[in-house]
């Protein structure tokens, strides 16, 4: 049925329906499975020590998004904590793409693990052998609506160490006990995302987002209002986002300067705009940090021009 604007969206069947908005499949090495049947044994060093890499990417009108850009990462941390790909991307994007028409979800969330596998327990990488791979299909979950109107609270967060010089800095690892442990801390304070502070005092990224501010510059030539972006730079140690990347090409084509430039927590304070990035969260306002509220408390402009530009 080729949609109409009077038939669209098409009917489905209830039976369609039900499965559409329930279903997770997960695909362990290739065999297909739900969240009961899926396993992987427990001297797996992705269970023992967060041995492994991953990627979260979403579906958009049921097509995976910036598939490409998520394998090449994956492709990019497996590479940084030397874990052997045990597939090739064309195989993976089959599985991925079967465990997605099993689920038969409208809308999925995709999380891709490779782990570094098991093998006789000790922390020596090179005893693991043979990597293992799962793929979790679920249906998708977005935020409410009403968040984007009003914008979100984050906390600073002191993550102890620099992740500068860390062998797997910028590598999407498994292991995610600092971010974790950060996000806890906002939640206690009501915060929806912890941004982590490192040992030098600049701001790196959110828990599993990247973060952005909006100041006042000297109006030049071209330039949108006089106001620039600004987001650390990939030096600090952050995930290189993929959201991050495509919202830095959207803002220089609305014809604002983007500065990669180090941050405090002074400076985000004193921002006409804070926004965070990722997958899920698309562009989300911020609209206080810690206590301090962000300009005058409601989503600006830049955040909500970059949010419409990337959804179109
Ligand atoms: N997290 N920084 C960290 C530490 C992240 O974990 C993420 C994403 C991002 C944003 O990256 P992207 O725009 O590619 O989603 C930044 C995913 C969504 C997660 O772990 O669920």
């Amino acid at each position: 049925v080729i949609p109409t604007p009077s038939s669209y969206p098409a009917p489905r069947s209830a039976k369609t329906a039900l499965t559409a908005a329930m279903t997770t499949c997960i695909s362990v090495n290739g065999t297909l499975g739900d969240e009961k049947s899926a396993t992987i044994s427990v001297l797996d060093r992705g269970f023992l020590y967060g041995d492994s890499v991953y990627e979260v990417l979403r579906t958009y009108g049921g097509e995976p998004f910036a598939l490409k850009e998520h394998l090449d990462r994956l492709e990019r941390s497996a590479e940084l904590l030397e874990i052997a790909l045990p597939i090739s991307r064309d195989t993976l994007v089959e599985e991925i793409r079967a465990c997605m028409a099993a689920a038969g979800n409208v809308e999925s969330y995709v999380r891709i693990i490779i782990t570094r596998g098991g093998g006789p327990i000790s922390l020596d990488p090179a005893l693991a052998t043979d990597p293992n791979r799962v793929i979790i299909v679920t249906p998708l979950k977005t935020l409410d609506a009403e968040v984007y109107e009003t914008g979100v609270k984050v906390c600073l967060v002191n993550a102890g160490r620099s992740a500068e010089g860390q062998l797997p800095a910028g590598a999407k690892s498994g292991n995610y006990l600092t971010n974790l442990l950060a996000l806890r801390v906002a939640k206690q304070a009501g915060a929806h995302e912890a941004l982590l502070v490192d040992a030098h005092g600049r701001i790196c990224e959110g828990s599993s987002s990247n973060v952005f501010i909006v100041v006042r510059g000297a109006k030049a030539e071209g330039e949108t209002q006089g106001l620039t972006i600004r987001t650390p730079p990939l030096e600090v140690g952050i995930l290189e986002g993929i959201t991050r990347h495509k919202v830095l090409e959207l803002a220089q084509t609305l014809g604002y300067p983007v500065e990669e430039v180090d941050l405090g927590p002074d400076d985000l304070r004193a921002a006409q705009e804070v926004f965070l990035t990722s997958t899920i969260r698309e562009v989300l306002a911020v609209t206080q940090v810690d206590e301090t509220t962000i300009g005058d408390g409601r989503p600006g402009p830049v955040a909500q021009a970059l949010r419409r530009a990337f959804v179109a």
